[in-house]
């Protein structure tokens, strides 16, 4: 068994569905459900005996160590976090809170259950954290891509506050001798994204008739990875990576966020075309840059293909054809989330933000 924190979100959910799937593998699910945890994301396993969920934060030191005494999973996978970079800088605290603390509390709870293990128990056992190449900073157009060796340089509170459980992370194998795990994935995308990130949100904002914000410029580049593919790199470093290292993980795909809401705006046509003569791209609006905006992540993907025989299987071609499709194919899905409570907070103080260049954008299709 695994013990998975955060397995109602995003990431996550990917992860409890496709191990079932795929590995047949025994899922702990430890989620405090937070706006962004979903149960719905998990609807189609709720009967079946492999999957435990526990509601429970990761924060409770106590809890964690109950949890873990009483399972005895052979690895914990720690995606639990707040994750989203806008949602930083209008409060940081829970950041803090829960990305520092939390991972500080799970891995001291880890620490004590691991060192009660003996044997064949303790040999095997894994604590794989799930971070971000955001700890990396911003690239300039030139730069090569992040590797594993690249300094940190974080610029959000988000990616602070990863880069400090990564730390805390590293230091329990050094110090402790935890067999830890660290990996540094780029952008994901695909279904159960929430609609606050760009690519569910330009998908949910286009169907329902709304602007598709676009923050300064367009021109930041991110490098876009298949959540299914990340979930089958994680099971890859979890299988056989070698404890105290880190993996970068991405899609060898840089992409402007432009040119990720044009190529949307061409499925969406395509797939399900708006009134004659519209084009989703006609509901482009340059927005206000956010604060601190990074300019460029890009992944070097290469150690773990040379060292685990990794690589992404899905072209961006594919993968963002598929997700349109999710989207379109569960738009009930979409809705239950937007009716929650935070999805109105967050229009709120996202409407109140002025548009930088107003009106449309016929220049930009
Ligand atoms: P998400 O926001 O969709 O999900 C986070 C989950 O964690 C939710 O289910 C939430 O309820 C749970 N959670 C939050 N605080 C908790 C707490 N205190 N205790 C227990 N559960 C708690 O996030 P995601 O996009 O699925 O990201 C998962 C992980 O992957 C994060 O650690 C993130 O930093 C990392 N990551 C994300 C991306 C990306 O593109 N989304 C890329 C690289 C790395
Ligand atoms: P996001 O999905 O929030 O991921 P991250 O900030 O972690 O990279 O944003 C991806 C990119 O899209 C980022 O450069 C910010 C930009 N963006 C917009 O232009 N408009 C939006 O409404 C959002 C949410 C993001």
């Amino acid at each position: 068994m695994i013990l998975v924190t955060g397995g109602a979100g995003f990431i996550g959910s990917n992860f409890v569905l496709t191990s079932l799937t795929q590995a047949d593998e025994s899922i702990l699910n430890v989620d405090k459900l937070t706006y962004a945890g979903n149960l719905n994301n998990l609807q189609s396993v709720s009967h079946d005996a492999r999957h435990i969920f526990v509601h429970a934060d990761i924060c409770d030191n106590e809890r964690m160590l109950a949890l873990l005494m009483e399972h005895k999973p052979s690895a914990i996978v720690h995606f639990a976090a707040e994750s989203h970079v806008d949602r930083s800088i209008l409060g940081p605290a829970e950041f803090v809170r829960t990305n520092v603390n939390g991972t500080f509390s799970l891995l001291e709870a880890a620490r004590s259950y691991w060192s009660g293990l003996a044997g064949a128990d303790k040999a095997v056992f894994r604590f794989l954290h799930v971070s971000t190449d955001e700890v990396y900073g911003s690239l300039g157009p030139n730069d090569a891509p992040f590797s594993e060796t690249t300094a940190y340089a974080p610029n959000s509170p988000y990616s602070a506050s990863k880069a400090a459980s990564d730390h805390l992370v590293r230091s329990y194998f050094h110090t402790y001798g935890l067999p830890t795990l660290t990996s540094n994935c780029s952008n994901n995308y695909g279904p159960y994204h929430f609609p606050e990130k760009l690519i569910p949100l330009v998908i949910a904002n286009a169907l329902a008739g709304k602007d598709l914000p676009i923050y300064g410029d367009g021109q930041q580049i991110r490098d876009w990875l298949y959540v299914g593919d990340h979930c089958a790199a994680i099971r890859r470093v979890l299988k056989d990576g070698k404890p105290g290292e880190t993996y970068n993980i991405g899609g060898w795909n840089e992409k402007a966020n432009l040119d990720v809401v044009h190529t949307l705006c061409d499925i969406l046509d395509e797939l399900k075309p708006a009134d004659a003569g519209h084009s989703y791209r006609q509901q482009i609006t340059y927005v206000t840059d956010r604060p601190g905006h990074d300019r460029r992540y890009a992944i070097d993907a290469g150690k773990i293909e040379r060292e685990l025989g990794w690589r992404p299987a899905e072209t961006f071609d594919t993968g963002i054809r598929k997700t349109v499709q999710w989207y379109l194919d569960n738009q009930a899905w979409v809705r239950d989330v937007q009716s929650g409570e935070y999805m109105k907070w967050l229009e709120k103080n996202y409407s109140q933000r002025d548009s930088a260049a107003n009106t449309n954008q016929q220049g930009a299709i």
